[in-house]
This record gives structure tokens, C-alpha cells and sequence, in this order.
């Protein structure tokens, strides 16, 4: 199996054309592309091999919830797989574990793929065993849990250029794999150089890249240097 490569673009490029720009290069890469919002429309319809993400959206399904986006309108986008809970979430807009949960329930119930990033273990939802009755119709047993994917992403690795060694990220990558049989992400400072790393010795499913996913070149070398799972 090939690893799962998702570019997290967070809030760039500044323009429409930039960011297409930056697509048409990486859209027949075998990865998950998460630009923001408002270019998701441009991209859905192309002819592309790459997946479809979002960063974000809301728990509710529709109604009076002034600059939020519902899992069901990214679904009509084409858009497969949704980032939850990304520290950045966390730490500029107080996203709670509550709050994150509610989220990764409601993009479930829409049949989406969330993509859940923590950076410790008590950030995975404790009352995972209680989810059935909410997500009726989504198979999962008591620990796998539907298309859920986590991330584990080191608060300090995150765009600071310092990864996280490959054997401290596996040591939490058999902690979280204790708790719930999903696929399991890394991310943190990955580049073109340190991404094998995180698959051949450090045995996660993928990886989660911000900076690097920015760079086509860099992006391009990065899922081209990964070897099968
Ligand atoms: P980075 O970001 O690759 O720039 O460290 C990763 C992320 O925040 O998902």
C-alpha cells in the first residue's frame, strides 16, 4: 500500500492564480491536497489524481452559523478527507477536545474521512465505545472506528524545522495504535530528505506536510521518495 501523503496549504497561497498554479503542478501526485476553502470550487471539478481535503469545518449540518462550512457542502466539493482538531485550530481558536469531537462525529455521519491531529494520547476521544448510536450506518468495532485517521503531530515540530526523530514519533505511534486500530499519520517538519524515515523505520501509514507542500518541487521529491508500505 502507498503511504498516505496529505500537503496541508493552511491559509495559502494569497491568490486564486497562485494557488492554481501551485495545483496544476501537484494534481496527478498520488496525495491529499487541503487548500483553503475558497479554492476547494476551482479544484473539484479538474482532472486530477490527487484527492481532495479541507482544514477544517463545522459540526452542524446547515443553519445560522455565520462563516462556518458543513461537512455535507465539502462533500458536494468532491472533498474526501477533513483535517480536525490541527493545533493551530487549538491554539488561536480554542478549539476544545468537546468541540473536536463534535466535529470528527459529524464528518463521520457524512461518510467524509477525518484526519484527527493530536499531540498527546488524552487528546484521542475517550467515549469512542458510546459513538455508535450517533453514527449508525458507519461499521467500526470497538476500536476501529470508520475512516477515522489520526495525526501525530509534536507541538514542536510543527513549522519549526526540528522533527521529531523517528523513534520518539514510533514510541507514540504504538501508544496511539494501543487504543484505536486506524491508520496513523506523522507530521512535524517533514521534507523531501526526512519523510522515508517516518514510513521505513518509524512505520506510519503517511504523513502530514505543511511548509514542504508549499514547494512543488520539494512536494514532488517528497511523495516520490516514499517506498510502499
Ligand atoms: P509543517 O506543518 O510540515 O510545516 O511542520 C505540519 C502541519 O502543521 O500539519
Amino acid at each position: 500500500m502507498k503511504p498516505l501523503v496529505v500537503a496541508n496549504w493552511k491559509m495559502n497561497p494569497n491568490s486564486l492564480v497562485e494557488a492554481k498554479r501551485l495545483f496544476t503542478k501537484v494534481k496527478n501526485l498520488n496525495a491529499v491536497i487541503c487548500p483553503p476553502f475558497i479554492y476547494l470550487s476551482h479544484f473539484s471539478g479538474s482532472h486530477r489524481k490527487c484527492k481532495l481535503g479541507a482544514q477544517d469545518c463545522f459540526w452542524e449540518e446547515k443553519g445560522a452559523y455565520t462563516g462556518e462550512i458543513s461537512p455535507e457542502m465539502l462533500k458536494n466539493l468532491e472533498v474526501e478527507y477533513v483535517i480536525v482538531g490541527h493545533s493551530e485550530r487549538r491554539k488561536y481558536f480554542k478549539e476544545s477536545n468537546e468541540m473536536i469531537n463534535k466535529k470528527l462525529k459529524a464528518v463521520l455521519k457524512a461518510g467524509l474521512k477525518p484526519i484527527l491531529c493530536i499531540d498527546k494520547i488524552s487528546q484521542l476521544p475517550k467515549d469512542i465505545g458510546n459513538w455508535k448510536a450517533t453514527l449508525r450506518g458507519v461499521p467500526f468495532g470497538s476500536r476501529k472506528i470508520g475512516n477515522l485517521i489520526v495525526a501525530y503531530e509534536p507541538l514542536f515540530a510543527i513549522g519549526t524545522g526540528k522533527p521529531c526523530s523517528p523513534i520518539r514519533a514510533e514510541k507514540m505511534r504504538l501508544a496511539i495504535r494501543a487504543k484505536l486500530k486506524v491508520p496513523i499519520l506523522y507530521g512535524g517538519s517533514v521534507d523531501s530528505q526526512n519523510a522515508k524515515d517516518y514510513i521505513k523505520k518509524a512505520k506510519f501509514n503517511g504523513l502530514l506536510v505543511g511548509g514542504a507542500s508549499l514547494k512543488p518541487k520539494e512536494f514532488i521529491d517528497l511523495v516520490r521518495s516514499l517506498p510502499p508500505r
